[in-house]
């Protein structure tokens, strides 16, 4: 099992397409590891885990928990921590931050959302050698809305013009989430950094989604997402037989028992 690195990741494009997915626990990073290229500890993690409403009350504490957790079961991965809503205010603050999160968790890299706005923290957390994937198009910290992106000719060029400046600043890769599929096809051709597509089409080099989107755990789905399986099925069962044993006095069975 080789460990996936920048360069295995920028060799890719064009090539071959790059698997991502989030996980925020050891026992799912695990299962993940052998599959995959890219973990990203997503701050995702406040509406799959701990049913909040938004990504923004996320804090940096909690996501160092959960790389941690991930960081500690993964061998082959490239694992990416989501720096969460305003912790990368200006490029000092992001510094700051990164480098503590870079030290305790040993992630591979950090993402932050955003385009031109955040140009120079990028640069300065490259020049400083923080890895950075970008993210573009819809930015669940900010956006007002949650509507697909790029359906109009001005919001064509500015996420456009967001990509290149994300990837001239040094950015090894970037998401590209929920935006029209011409546009995902300009900007991956337009740039020499790998693009990762959530509900972006499969021009992009790679694709993301998040893992209890897959599984069948969430409440809510996005168009984009391809449900898996339904775990929250699988899981109601089980706890359902397990109720009624308890209660039916079944459970423990005889080879649950210490002799
Ligand atoms: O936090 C997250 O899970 C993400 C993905 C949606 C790309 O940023």
């Amino acid at each position: 099992m080789k460990k996936v690195t920048i360069k295995s990741i920028l060799k890719k494009k064009n090539q071959q397409p790059i698997v991502c997915i989030t996980a925020y626990s050891a026992a799912v990073a695990r299962i993940v590891d052998k599959y995959c290229d890219i973990i990203l500890v997503g701050d995702s993690v406040g509406m799959t885990l701990y049913g909040m409403k938004s990504t923004r009350k996320v804090s940096l504490e909690t996501m160092i928990q959960h790389a941690k957790a991930v960081k500690s079961y993964t061998k082959k991965c490239f694992v990416v921590f989501d720096m969460p809503y305003k912790t990368y205010t200006s490029k000092f603050v992001a510094y700051n931050n990164a480098k503590k999160v870079m030290k305790i968790t040993r992630c591979d890299a950090i993402k932050l959302e955003g385009g031109r706005k955040i140009n120079s923290i990028v640069k300065y957390l490259v020049k400083k050698k923080i890895p950075v994937m970008g993210h573009v198009g819809l930015l669940p910290q900010t956006s007002k809305n949650f509507k697909v992106k790029g359906k109009n000719e001005f919001q064509k060029v500015e996420i456009l013009n967001d990509a290149k400046a994300i990837s001239s600043s040094g950015a090894f890769a970037v998401i590209i989430e929920c935006v029209v599929e011409s546009l995902a096809k300009k900007i991956t051709k337009a740039i020499p950094i790998p693009t990762i597509g959530i509900g972006a089409s499969k021009h992009c080099d790679g694709q993301i989604l998040v893992v209890d989107d897959i599984l069948g755990l969430s409440d809510y789905y996005p168009k984009f997402v391809k449900r898996y399986t339904n775990l929250k099925k699988i899981i109601e069962k089980s706890i359902k037989e397990y109720a009624n044993d308890v209660k039916l006095k079944k459970f423990p069975f005889t080879r649950n028992v210490y002799k």
